[in-house]
């Protein structure tokens, strides 16, 4: 695909519109479809229809890819139903019994369950990597994929992507990134050597933490593979949800606009606190990982860590569960913010904290409203 000359903020507005094919209406309106009739025999025989079966996309579906490929600079994008199934089906569609998978150790929990356990049924080995290693002393004949997370989920670390794709690719192997953390705005995945650009669109391109989305885009060289094997395993993502994730999409500049300066805000301010021991947000500068994020991001979202010094449990919960503005959920991205203890499994490399970690998700309320929050709970905290 060539790459428009407009910025991704007007990409993410323009791109994936068919307002001519209905009747003027600004966005794809959701199509609802299993059966997709042929008008007669010699239609089937052509085999030229753009759409043949529910499954196989729609309108919808369509919109919401393009939109994607364009923004990604993707050859093709193919839509499923989370983040979790992205990823499945990225490493299924380089990967297959007696391969090698090169995995970071900072990766999304799930993703670690996934290779340790059923993709190992299937006779695909797993080995981990620390985020920062030189990945050439892991590479073994049989490695077929990288994967790369960056920033790591919980710990934050930042990749050195273009240098893990040029290794990588020297030895004949696919990288795969999840970027989920910037989405394709803060990061081009493609653009900086990766093959398959995974996306859980649950979180910032959704945005209202009320869809289940995911994409992998593809780069030229991976896209046939993608989609056929998208196609043999029945993958799909409904018109609904497409429709959602295209919706949110629109919006996505002005909202990560917003995270990442609230995000930026709540980090300083917790970072100068007497009970914070560190703050882990890359694009602070003194963070281990800021110097590769300058180089390569053009922002940060709202998604950060905050390292606690020692407190009980019961001072971690007086903290935490008074908070009025911050949900205790799992998932982020959406407009609401949220606070979640990490449970931190790494085992390549230990992850040593001075107590306990925090992710924090900051949201679109009003900063100076955040920030009282936090400010009453750290007093509640300290009084327990
Ligand atoms: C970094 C990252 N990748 C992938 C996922 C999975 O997305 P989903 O919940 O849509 O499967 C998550 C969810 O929290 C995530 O944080």
């Amino acid at each position: 695909m060539t790459m428009s000359k407009d910025k991704p903020e007007t990409r993410i507005v323009s791109e994936g519109r068919m307002s001519d094919t209905h009747f003027g209406a600004v966005n794809t309106p959701v199509y609802r479809a299993s059966t997709i009739l042929y008008p007669d025999l010699a239609a089937i025989k052509a085999n030229t229809q753009p759409y043949t079966y529910g499954r196989r996309g729609t309108l919808s579906t369509q919109s919401f890819e393009e939109a994607i490929s364009a923004i990604e600079g993707a050859a093709r994008t193919v839509s499923v139903t989370s983040g979790v199934q992205a990823i499945a089906l990225a490493i299924l569609s380089v990967c297959g019994a007696g391969d090698h998978l090169l995995m970071v150790d900072s990766c999304y929990e799930p993703t670690r369950t996934l290779c340790d356990r059923t993709l190992k049924r299937f006779g695909i080995q797993t080995s981990y990597y620390a985020p920062d290693d030189d990945i050439t002393a892991h590479l073994k004949p049989n490695t077929r994929a990288v994967f790369c997370e960056s920033p790591g989920s919980l710990t934050f670390e930042v990749q050195d992507v273009p240098a893990i794709a040029k290794a990588a690719h020297a030895h004949g192997a696919s990288v795969l990134i999840d970027n989920t953390w910037a989405t394709p705005l803060f990061f081009r995945p493609l653009e900086h050597g990766v093959d398959l650009s995974i996306q859980a669109a649950t979180k910032y391109i959704g945005g209202h933490a009320d869809v289940m989305l995911g994409y992998v885009a593809a780069n030229e060289k991976h896209a046939g593979r993608l989609h056929q094997v998208h196609g043999d395993l029945g993958l799909y993502a409904s018109g609904d949800d497409c429709f959602l994730g295209l919706r949110g999409l629109r919006t996505l500049a002005v909202r990560l606009a917003r995270h990442q300066e609230t995000g930026l805000t709540l980090a300083r301010w917790l970072q100068a606190r007497p009970e914070v021991a560190r703050i882990l947000h890359p694009a602070l500068p003194g963070d281990p990982g800021h110097a590769l994020w300058k180089r390569d991001f053009s922002g940060s979202c709202g998604l950060f860590g905050v390292v606690l010094k020692p407190v009980s449990e019961a001072q971690l919960a007086a903290f935490v569960d008074g908070l009025q503005h911050f949900g205790i959920g799992y998932s982020w991205g959406g407009f609401e913010s949220l606070i979640i203890p990490a449970h931190i499994r790494r085992t390549v490399r230990p992850f040593k904290a001075e107590g306990p970690v925090l992710r924090i998700h900051a949201g679109l309320e009003d900063t100076g409203d955040l920030i009282a929050d936090l400010e009453k709970g750290l007093a509640r905290m300290t009084r327990a």
